[in-house]
């Protein structure tokens, strides 16, 4: 393949049973049996519970149990148990029962008045909150021993005693703190005299939740308070900080089942991985904490091998990394989730002796984990240097691995006194997560006052002197992967010999400028250009390919190259450019010939006449939507068009970073097959489309200087391959050919129905690495214009040698009538023309066979073509040629099942 730099581009259940309120009307019901309308606890809702006992409490008294008293009286009397001599006592009563009957109203009034207040204290305004903070402190007059390490140790067990006492002394002298407190736990110690880590849980009524807040927030406030001298304290600590954390993870932290404690051996690595690994999923439901330590004078790399967690999402399992023993945001390094390349580079580097790992885990899933690596190197003393000389280069600590957090380095670079210096920054990856690019305000490098950061591409900043100074900085959390850069020493007048100088001050190829290629960046090659023949001129001025006009892509920016190819208000647009009167359309004919406008003519799972354009369900109904395979959404009744679809995706959503090459990640195209013959090595590429078929092309399988290239005992399938030097790798997997079947019309002289399927052997695994793309049916429309992508270890220029490891090459599919022009009438209908115009980018020697795909609107990818033939490589206005897949797609049906 050949490429060219630059062209990438919660008490309201009414707590009746408890609440004064239903107590009320649960005695006014006992008052009298009979009375019914008592509500049951938990019914209703408050209004309409505080209505009833107000008019319970009118009626007990004013009439039901006047009423039921009543009826005590009859009984009295009709069984007349007083002598008369007591006729006096009886008289005596009258008043003193009304006496009795005002006191139990006043009683009863205040009664529910004291009950409507305290409901509404508890309910509105005391409603205890629980706050859990994590924070840390640091004793000044102790001595670190090791057994600190250990928190099972009466060493540990004692200091954490006094700690913990100091802590709680603190909070008592705080009156927006004392109260509230409930419980702390030292959950650790590290050296510097003693930092001592802990959780304080709290419960705090909501209206003193923020009064609560602000005072845990105010170390200084939190010190001063502890007035050491005025208690001569055993202890004298400082730096007292603690970060509010959702109790939800902090409370399980007392469950220490998944908690490990491990101190790095001096010249060893330490491995640690999730419970089960790698024979069994991680445990759902979990927290898990990885306590990392080294020797007092050291810090900590940790790498993470690999890492297979659930995909990402709002509620996903992750691993956070912190720079510190207490989970706190302000020290989170990292946050990750899902799958990473193998090549994503995951190693971080802790600030101090410590580091923390945790893993929090939903109640579904069942993904791998990770296997972890860390070791002890010595405290990096000075960051930054002196550099001085014509040239040279220089990174961030530690670079490719994520920079430590709390780190300035100033480089100062000069160059010889009559020359200027600039800096080239070939990798940028300073990147905090939610902080704006223009805005800088965490991690940062500075040049002369203007601040970087972010993920950049490849730029430079030059100097009008010979010196410039270059200050990096990183704050306390989330760190990346840094740069890398050079300097260089340039002539004032000359920045760029031999080549063009962008305004960016880059130096690029002459033969890029005006090419209609904005290999600047900023745009200043293609500035002040003046059209040639071959060229458009876009209303904008810019200069573009003749070939680029009505491809379908806005080249221009302002779509001046789209716009003489529009049709008039009553004519429809093919998708081959093609204009037909707007009645044609879905008329049951293909007008455009290419069936466009009768793709999309009905809506929902409406069956239409079958046409050569319509989509057939298994059923044997036809439906008129475009592209329905496996687009996520069921077209046909039978739910057929989404059968068959665990294809086309990649398992790695991570790639790695590698910006500006060309050389494809390890999975990131996981149906590329190698086809090897003995003795001779790759020969082509393949496509694995099912368990057990690859497609390929049938030129690879002429004969050729006596050899029969047709006989599948030849050759070998390797699957799963990224570099050819490493075919032995664990993920490589390596079958044999069963059986080869060419198309019977593959015409030898003009490469018309270049296409073959083999079957293997036996079946192949999928895997991270081995996946197979999806094959489209034969009505899919790939647009002109789309971007489609080629891979291959084939020759990396015309007459060159093939790549060790395997490319990839974004290119488009041109105008078939416009590409056979270029191609003097070679190109028939099994064909495709895909490719740059400009030159420069192209499948090659040694690409055939391999796959051309298309990434769809549902992100599956389909095999659009098959690499088949060209005009040398890479050159201009000699796009390459590819087997039609849709053409195809009935006879590879025919011969594989699929
Ligand atoms: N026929 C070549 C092969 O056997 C593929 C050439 C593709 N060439 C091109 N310029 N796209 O590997």
């Amino acid at each position: 393949m050949t490429l060219r730099e630059g062209a990438n581009h919660i008490l309201e259940e009414h707590q009746f049973q408890g609440s004064p309120s239903f107590q009320t009307s649960a005695l006014l019901s006992r008052c009298c049996s009979g009375y019914t309308e008592t509500p049951r606890g938990g019914g209703g809702d408050s209004f309409y519970l505080d209505k009833l006992v107000a008019a319970g409490a009118n009626r007990s008294f004013a009439g039901d149990c006047c009423h039921c008293m009543r009826d005590m009286n009859n009984l009295d009397e009709g069984v007349e148990f007083l002598p008369a001599m007591n006729s006096k006592k009886m008289e005596k009563r009258g008043p003193r029962r009304q006496v009795v009957v005002t006191v139990l109203i006043i009683v009863f009034l205040l009664v529910s008045l004291t009950t409507g207040l305290l409901f509404w204290h508890f309910k509105y305004r005391n409603t205890p909150v629980q706050k859990v903070f994590n924070g840390h402190l640091r004793v000044l007059n102790w001595e670190f021993l090791d057994a600190y390490e250990n928190s099972s140790s009466p060493e540990f067990s004692m200091l954490a005693k006094k700690v913990k006492s100091t802590v709680e002394e603190i909070y008592k002298n705080h009156a927006d703190i004392g109260p509230y407190h409930k419980e702390t736990v030292i959950t650790a110690f590290s050296e510097g005299s003693v930092i001592a880590y802990y959780w304080s849980e709290f419960l705090v009524p909501k209206y003193r939740e923020e009064s609560l807040d602000r005072a845990m927030a105010d170390k200084q406030s939190l010190v001063q308070r502890w007035n050491p001298r005025l208690r001569n304290p055993m202890l004298k600590v400082e730096s007292v900080i603690a970060f509010p954390v959702d109790p939800s993870i902090a409370h399980s932290a007392r469950d220490n089942s998944c908690m490990f404690s491990l101190h790095a051996k001096e010249g060893e690595v330490t491995s640690f991985t999730t419970p089960g690994f790698p024979n069994s999923p991680y445990p759902n439901n979990a927290l898990c904490y990885w306590a990392l330590r080294a020797d007092a004078s050291s810090s900590i790399s940790l790498t993470f091998k690999t890492l297979e967690l659930e995909p990402c999402r709002d509620d996903s399992d992750y691993i956070k990394v912190y720079d510190s023993l207490s989970p706190v945001e302000p020290h989170a390094l990292v946050r990750l989730c899902g799958n990473y390349a193998p090549s994503y580079n995951l190693t971080f580097l802790s600030s101090q002796n410590v580091m923390l790992v945790t893993l929090v885990t939903n109640k579904e899933g069942r993904f791998p984990g990770f296997k972890a690596e860390f070791f002890q190197l010595p405290k990096m003393k000075a960051c930054g240097e002196t550099l001085k000389g014509e040239s040279g280069t220089f990174t961030t600590p530690y670079y490719p691995a994520h920079y430590p957090p709390d780190m300035d380095c100033v480089w100062n670079i000069e160059v010889p006194s009559i020359k200027n210096v600039k800096v080239r920054f070939n990798m940028f990856f300073v990147l905090e997560p939610g902080i704006p690019v223009s805005s800088c305000t965490k991690d940062y490098v500075q040049i002369n006052g203007t601040r970087y950061c972010g993920e950049r591409s490849q730029f430079v900043v030059a100097s009008t002197t010979n010196k410039i100074e270059l200050r990096f900085h990183s704050d306390q959390s989330y760190t990346d992967t840094g740069f890398s850069a050079e300097f260089l020493s340039y002539d004032s007048s000359d920045p760029c010999p031999g080549k063009f100088t962008c305004n960016t001050g880059r130096c690029i190829d002459r033969s890029m400028r005006c090419d209609g290629w904005l290999d600047c960046v900023d745009g200043s090659d293609e500035r002040s250009c003046t059209c040639t023949e071959q060229q458009f001129k876009c209303q904008n001025g810019w200069c573009k390919p003749r070939f680029w006009v009505c491809d379908n892509v806005n080249d221009c920016g302002d779509n001046s190259d789209e716009l003489q190819c529009s049709c008039s208000a009553d004519s429809f647009k093919c998708n081959n450019g093609k204009c037909v009167p707007s009645t044609q359309k879905c008329d049951g004919k293909d007008d455009c010939e290419d069936g466009s406008d009768e793709g999309s003519c009905s809506t929902g799972q409406t069956t239409v006449p079958c046409k050569e354009y319509t989509y057939k369900c298994r059923s044997g109904h036809c439906i008129s939507k475009q592209n329905p395979e496996c687009d996520g959404e069921q077209d046909c009744e039978d739910h057929s068009d989404e059968d068959n679809c665990n294809c086309g995706l990649r398992s790695y959503v991570r790639k790695s970073r590698i910006v500006g090459g060309q050389n494809s990640d390890v999975g990131e195209w996981p149906w590329q097959v190698s086809l090897h013959v003995k003795g001779q090595g790759h020969i082509c590429g393949a496509s694995l489309v099912s368990a057990n078929w690859l497609v390929s092309a049938a030129h690879c399988f002429l004969p050729l200087q006596g050899i029969r290239y047709s006989d599948p005992s030849l050759w070998t399938a390797y699957l799963g391959l990224t570099d050819q030097g490493d075919r032995s790798g664990p993920n490589v997997q390596t079958r044999k050919i069963k059986s080869i079947i060419s198309h019977p019309f593959f015409n030898d002289y003009t490469y018309d129905y270049d296409i073959a399927v083999l079957e293997l052997q036996s079946p192949v695994t999928f895997t991270a690495v081995v996946q197979p793309i999806c094959l489209p049916d034969a009505t899919h429309n790939f647009p002109v214009g789309k971007d489609l992508w080629v891979t291959g270890w084939g020759a990396t220029a015309e007459g060159g040698t093939g790549a060790s490891i395997l490319q990839k090459a974004e290119i488009r599919l041109i105008n078939q009538t416009v590409c056979n022009q270029l191609l003097t009438d070679q190109l028939t209908p099994r064909m495709m023309c895909v490719g740059i115009l400009t030159g420069g980018v192209d499948a090659c020697q040694g690409d055939s066979g391999g796959p051309l795909v298309s990434v769809e609107p549902s992100s599956r990818m389909f095999l659009a073509g098959v690499v088949s033939w060209g005009d040398g490589c890479a050159q201009r206005n000699k796009p390459g040629v590819y087997s039609r897949l849709t053409s195809l797609r009935d006879w590879i049906q025919e011969h594989t099942g699929l």
